[in-house]
């Protein structure tokens, strides 16, 4: 039977590890092409054998590189039919912590990369044979409405949404049949959180806390919605933004 996202070209950005790794084996099990690129080639070739994907090195802050995987890709497939720009790092930096280097480098991966990834991709779905199309989907956290102490990460996730907004109101104008959307996990069980969890254990009480249903979410959880977003099911949905949070941003503040 055909998966949900068959033969489609797919890259997924940060593919070696958490949400991305979920993304990878689930789109991979669907019946998609999928290239992930990761700067951590060890275990990006390991996610990428076990699922017979293919691993490219990319860091996706670097315009060259986008550039050189445009090309790749479209002398290996002539066509991209999904973008998951999934790649982040966080700061753990205030702003009476932070410094212009930290600051500069995490908006370069968790900003400007994802913008440079939606260039490419546009620049590359237009070009699809059959007629221009394709799905771009922005991993962004509930810390686009929700601040937290980490000024330059809490920036970044805002900042996706405005980005997601105005690439999507682009191409729908542009007629182009590319849709861009982005989706918001809150705490996810991934390394981030875990390195976190194995330091202070109680911790993990906190992070259940953060959501109303009273646990973390799985990254198969964040995927699957990725996966709605990026087939052809969602074929109105252009410029949303869509929680995987266990209703975390709909709640009050609690009393006590
Ligand atoms: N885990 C959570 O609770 C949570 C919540 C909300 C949003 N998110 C977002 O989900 C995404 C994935 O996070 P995760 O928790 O899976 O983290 P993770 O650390 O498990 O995975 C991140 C991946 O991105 C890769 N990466 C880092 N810098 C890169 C670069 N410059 N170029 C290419 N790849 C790079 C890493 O090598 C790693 O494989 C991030 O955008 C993160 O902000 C995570």
């Amino acid at each position: 039977m055909a998966g949900r996202v068959q033969d489609k070209v797919t890259v997924i950005t940060g593919g070696a590890s958490g949400i991305g790794e979920g993304m990878v084996r689930r789109f991979c099990a669907e019946g998609g092409r999928v290239l992930l690129a990761d700067v951590d080639a060890d275990a990006g070739q390991r996610v990428a054998d076990e699922c017979d994907a293919r691993f490219v090195h990319l860091d996706v802050s670097s315009e060259s590189g986008w550039g050189a995987l445009e090309t790749l890709i479209s002398c290996d497939y002539g066509r991209l039919d999904i973008l998951l720009n999934n790649a982040g790092i966080v700061a753990e930096k205030s702003i009476l912590e932070i410094d212009l280097d930290t600051w500069n480098r995490l908006l370069s991966i968790n900003l400007t990369g994802v913008m440079l990834g939606c260039r490419s991709a546009v620049r590359l779905m237009r070009n699809n044979a059959g007629g221009s199309g394709g799905s771009i989907v922005n991993t962004a956290s509930t810390t686009s409405y929700l601040a937290i102490p980490d000024v330059a990460y809490t920036t970044s996730k805002a900042g996706v949404v405005g980005l997601t907004k105005s690439v999507a109101v682009q191409c729908a104008t542009e007629g182009l049949n590319i849709r861009v959307n982005s989706i918001h996990p809150g705490a996810t069980l991934t390394n981030i959180l875990k390195t976190a969890l194995d330091a202070t254990p109680t911790l993990a009480k906190s992070f259940n806390r953060m959501s109303p249903m009273g646990r973390m979410g799985r990254v198969e959880e964040v995927a699957a919605m990725a996966l709605f977003l990026a087939s052809d099911e969602a074929s109105f949905c252009t410029g949303g933004q869509f929680p995987v949070e266990g209703g975390t941003v709909s709640e009050h503040p609690r009393m006590g």
